[in-house]
């Protein structure tokens, strides 16, 4: 394991958790995390630009938030998906945290974006980030299950809707055989549940965020009776359970557990 990286999470989650970093700071997390100092970017907007911008980033969300180039390529990814469109998709971005992967979503597809985000402080710079980004993205300070209640009716929804599932991790992420996705807060098959009654069953894409060491049987366990359609492992800047990796699938009318 890392030390550099443990001491700088330590850090981001302790006495900088509610802090805007500075271009130092977010020079040192890029280091660390990005392996380049200039490397962190967010919204398209390189480190050394994003505090003269006058955007900001929390400690937390620096280390929490899923870093350019991987929304862009995720984008990209998906618009090469064929899926049935019928009505005008939507993008749905669950636990939105910097919103970084919802923005840039929304400018590749051309769709509208929901977003929510229910911690009021990371909540407040988010909103303050996109006004000064100018992103259509709507962003709500709400529990993710009441966003899912006041999306537009189900007549307007879309097999090709997408929903991004980000949870946070918590313990989850240390079991001695990796992140337990049983066991994110709230657990992952609950939140699939969650998207599929909010929308009576209706076929959807979903992106899953992941770490590169998840116990499998987790993710097939959360997915099961969806269909795997692409699996986007950047290239590793961190020794194996440190980096991201996203999870394409269409998400099926019924999961195994629906008492529907
Ligand atoms: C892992 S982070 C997501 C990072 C995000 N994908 C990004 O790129 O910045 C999880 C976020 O979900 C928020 N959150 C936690 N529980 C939530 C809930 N029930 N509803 C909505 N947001 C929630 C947390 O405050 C945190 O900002």
């Amino acid at each position: 394991m890392s030390s550099p990286y443990f001491a700088l999470r330590e850090r981001l989650l302790g006495p900088l958790r509610d802090q805007p970093l500075t271009t130092d700071q977010l020079y040192e997390a890029g280091r660390i995390i990005c392996g380049h100092p200039e490397s962190l970017s967010l919204y398209g907007v390189p480190a050394a630009e994003l505090t003269a911008r006058g955007l900001r980033v929390l400690g937390r969300t620096a280390l929490e938030c899923t870093k350019d180039p991987h929304p862009a390529a995720i984008a990209e990814l998906i618009a090469e998906i064929q899926h049935p469109l019928g009505q005008r998709p939507m993008v749905v971005d669950l636990f939105c945290g910097s919103g970084n992967i919802g923005h840039h979503l929304g400018r590749r597809l051309g769709h509208p974006v929901y977003a929510a985000e229910r911690d009021p402080l990371v909540y407040a710079t988010t909103r303050h980030n996109l006004d000064r980004l100018d992103s259509s993205v709507a962003l709500h300070h709400a529990d993710y299950r009441e966003m899912l209640t006041a999306l537009p009716a189900l007549p307007a929804r879309s097999e090709g809707d997408i929903y991004v599932v980000d949870p946070p991790w918590g313990a989850a992420a240390f079991t001695p055989d990796g992140l337990d996705l049983t066991r994110t807060a709230p657990p992952l098959p609950e939140i699939l549940d969650d998207v599929r009654r909010s929308r009576d069953h209706l076929p959807c894409l979903v992106v899953i965020k992941t770490n590169d060491r998840i116990v499998n049987s987790s993710l097939d366990n959360s997915l099961g009776g969806a269909v795997h359609l692409h699996t986007f492992t950047p290239e590793p800047m961190l020794p194996p359970g440190l980096n991201a990796e996203f999870h394409i699938y269409r998400l099926s009318e019924r999961s195994p557990s629906s008492s529907r």
